[in-house]
């Protein structure tokens, strides 16, 4: 693990870092979003690696991470004017892209598939590292597979220490949810995944997206291949109610187990996170306060519900699948 100033990385460790990529060696580096685990997106053997490390299923597709629009056009096959709208608004930002790939992207990074992710990240480590390392580089959440995504350089170590070559470490990721996944070989676009980016903004530039399904439909599959419902779990079992919680963290405290609570509102006692009350805040603190439950070794995890309004679609759609046993 090197630490890294988070806005003025060492240019050494930067170096360091690149080299190991370079050498086909997997990187755990900080996002706006969470923290990513980088190789060579155009070495095969490498993005295998990657696999390996996560126990991810080999038909989950990997985000290519590019340092500008330039190196996204050459492992795409197809630039739309959309993807030209949208990345002029949003990159380097928490965007990722789904379009048709370049036969230079290794079928390890694609899923096998016609398609490929792209996108700039704006942390300035990733940033520096994209530069430094001269190279497309593929990077899912540095986490194993179905786990919490991490978002801070400790959670990383804690799931694949031993596993990969270096963690830059660069402090707590500021977003807190992966990036918004937009689709852009439909027309309109679809929207994979909701993020930090949100669906009113995207509009803004390309006119009404498909969404991928209902926001309140429980059961209705997932179209990305690697959108299995239940993901970003904590080991507790997180249960999600439309109340404030009090009602059900009585109850199971009751029956003797020993619950956490992500609560909305003021609480107050053992195991208690009283979370933010903005999309934003609460989206920069979820990851980490689940860890930290995790960490204090409770059984259950009693969540808030927050309102079902399109601000808090992408923490609704984080907290719907950390409850998905
Ligand atoms: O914020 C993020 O996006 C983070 C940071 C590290 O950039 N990365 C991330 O990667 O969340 P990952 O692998 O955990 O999630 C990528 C998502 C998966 O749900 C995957 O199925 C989807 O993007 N995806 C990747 N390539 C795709 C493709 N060609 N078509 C459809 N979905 C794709
Ligand atoms: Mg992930």
């Amino acid at each position: 693990m090197l630490t890294v100033d988070p806005t003025h990385p060492n240019p050494d460790c930067i170096a360091h870092a690149a080299d190991v990529l370079r050498a086909g060696g997997l990187v755990a580096f900080p996002t706006e979003t969470v923290y990513g685990l980088g190789a060579h997106a155009l070495d095969a053997d490498a993005v295998q690696r990657i696999f390996i490390a996560k126990g991810r299923p080999s038909n989950n597709p990997l985000i290519v991470h590019v340092a500008d629009v330039a190196e996204a056009r050459l492992v795409t096959g197809e630039w739309p004017d959309t993807a030209e709208r949208l990345t002029e608004r949003f990159w380097p930002g928490p965007l990722t892209l789904v379009l048709p790939r370049r036969v230079n992207v290794p079928d390890a990074v694609t899923g096998g598939g016609s398609t490929v992710a792209v996108r700039v990240p704006v942390h300035p480590v990733a940033r520096a590292l994209l530069q430094a390392a001269q190279m497309p580089i593929a990077a899912p959440s540095a986490n194993r597979s179905t786990h919490l995504s991490p978002t801070r350089a400790e959670h990383v170590l804690a799931g694949l220490r031993g596993r990969i070559e270096l963690i830059l470490e660069g402090g707590p990721c500021p977003g807190g949810l992966e990036s918004t996944v937009v689709d852009l070989t439909t027309s309109p676009p679809r929207l994979l995944r909701p993020g930090l980016v949100t669906p009113a903004q995207i509009e803004e530039v390309v006119g009404p997206l498909l969404r991928s399904r209902p926001v309140t439909d429980e059961t209705a599959p997932l179209p990305s291949p690697g959108m299995t419902a239940r993901h970003y779990a904590p080991r507790a079992v997180l249960e999600c109610v439309a109340d404030d919680g009090s009602d059900r963290v009585a109850e199971l405290r009751r029956q003797g187990v020993r619950v956490g609570w992500l609560a909305l509102s003021s609480a107050a006692g053992q195991d208690v996170v009283v979370m933010p009350r903005t999309p934003t805040d609460y989206a920069a603190r979820l990851y980490a306060a689940l860890h930290e439950l995790d960490a204090a070794g409770v059984e259950r995890i009693v969540a808030a519900l927050p309102p079902d309004d399109e601000e808090w679609l992408a923490v609704r759609d984080r907290l719907r699948r950390a409850s998905t046993r």
